[in-house]
């Protein structure tokens, strides 16, 4: 029987969605499903059914799937000559059927929604999980109710929308609405799929048992991932505790989750030494989707990272900014400035000498930056109008 328990105090609760943080601690509750001698289906490709023995799922209902998963783990070999860095990869998540890792979450909770027998899903979301949890609504027939924030980019937006989800742009506090939205839940029967919800935090650590296998069976030494309400690293460190226990790894990576500088309640208390999370009250970044100043799953990931040498970083906006550019002049990748986090802290790092030569660094990029155009700065790019009969000349210059 399927059941949750409470990472901080330990104690066991019924599987019940409506039910998801511990009323002792109040913090997220996590599948307590346990992966008994689990194997990799290698018959089946990268993706939910590969490694279906490590989920709480018995079966993968192939209807329910987008196509999520499988996504590459590419050599950052430009930016690796250019800042003569360590081995370095990026696993790009950006290349999931609605541009970002939550995919992964979005399926598997699906799967429960159903299930369940529920008629309705929602969530909360700065932008991302919305257009992922309609879409994966859409795909089961269910309906969507998604609560954004007031000032979601309309890129978004319309991407959450043109699934038939209801969009509604809450105005108010953030992690208010968190909370409010599970109230609705309870009354209205509805399962609000948000940022820490065991089943999607289950559907992250895929990602771990495919980059151990696109390594050719053995975890890096350093995993970059950035970090709103902690679910995906929770969620990702889970998949390599899993591969450990199932004696596939004896050593787990050094996780580094990061936040941007404006807006970074984890990485804050990591640096103080701290158990709890304060809440930031001027959160400012252009990395929006990681802009969250108080995150429902802090204290469990600070937990987490404590007992297994992890450790959380955070970074300025024009490093932030100037990581996108460099991610996409030299190596063809057009992320989010959250994702572009990653090899920021990456690369600040390596400055100070923290990285040892040859220790494999994978960052994983969790967006697509198509969804944040207005991000981008036009004038720093080289773009220019001409009249057809000035471009020979405007062009010999290029000779
Ligand atoms: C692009 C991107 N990266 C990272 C995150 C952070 O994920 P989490 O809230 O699970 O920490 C989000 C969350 O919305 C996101 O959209
Ligand atoms: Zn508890």
């Amino acid at each position: 029987m399927e059941s949750f328990s409470c990472p901080i105090c330990r104690r066991p609760y019924p599987a019940d969605v409506r039910s998801l943080f511990c009323p002792i601690c109040g913090d997220p509750l996590l599948s307590a499903y346990v992966p008994k001698s689990p194997s990799i289906h290698r018959r089946s490709p990268m993706g939910v059914s590969r490694y279906l023995d490590f989920l709480p799922l018995d079966e993968f209902d192939t209807s329910l799937s987008l196509g999520e998963g499988g996504t590459p783990l590419q050599v950052l070999n430009r930016l690796q000559a250019k800042f003569h860095t360590p081995p370095l990869f990026a696993k790009n998540e950006a290349m999931n059927p609605t541009g970002s890792f939550k995919d992964r979450g979005s399926v598997i909770a699906i799967h429960m929604a159903k299930a369940l027998g529920f008629e309705t899903v929602g969530t909360i979301s700065t932008g991302n999980m919305a257009g992922s949890t309609a879409a994966y609504a859409a795909k089961a027939g269910l309906r969507s109710v998604i609560f954004v924030k007031d000032d979601t980019p309309r890129e978004k937006i319309l991407a959450a929308g043109i699934h038939g989800a209801n969009v509604i742009k809450v105005r108010g506090n953030y992690a208010a609405l968190f909370w409010k939205s599970f109230e609705i839940g309870r009354v209205l029967s509805f399962y609000f799929i948000n940022s820490v919800d065991p089943y999607r935090i289950e559907g992250y650590k895929v990602t771990s048992y495919e980059i151990y296998e696109q390594l050719g069976g053995k975890a890096p030494e350093y995993l970059f991932v950035p970090v709103s309400s902690g679910g995906h690293l929770i969620g990702l460190m889970r998949g390599f505790l899993d591969l450990r226990r199932a004696g596939l790894i004896s050593r787990l990576p050094r996780f580094v989750g990061v936040q941007a500088r404006g807006c970074a309640p984890i990485a804050r208390a990591f640096d103080r030494h701290k158990k709890t999370i304060s809440p930031v009250t001027n959160p400012r970044t252009v990395a929006h989707a990681i802009a969250n100043p108080q995150p429902p799953g802090g204290k469990v990931l600070l937990r987490m990272l404590a007992a297994n040498r992890g450790a959380m970083a955070a970074v300025g906006e024009t490093e932030i900014l100037k990581a996108q550019r460099a991610l996409a002049e030299y190596e063809g990748i057009f992320c989010d400035p959250a994702s572009a986090t990653v090899l920021a802290a990456y690369l600040k790092m390596t400055k100070q000498g923290l990285i040892p030569p040859g220790a494999r660094s994978v960052l994983v990029i969790t967006g697509s930056g198509l969804k944040t155009l207005g991000d981008v700065d036009l004038s720093k790019l080289r773009i220019a109008q001409a009249d057809l009969s000035d471009l020979p000349q405007l062009m010999s210059a290029w000779k």
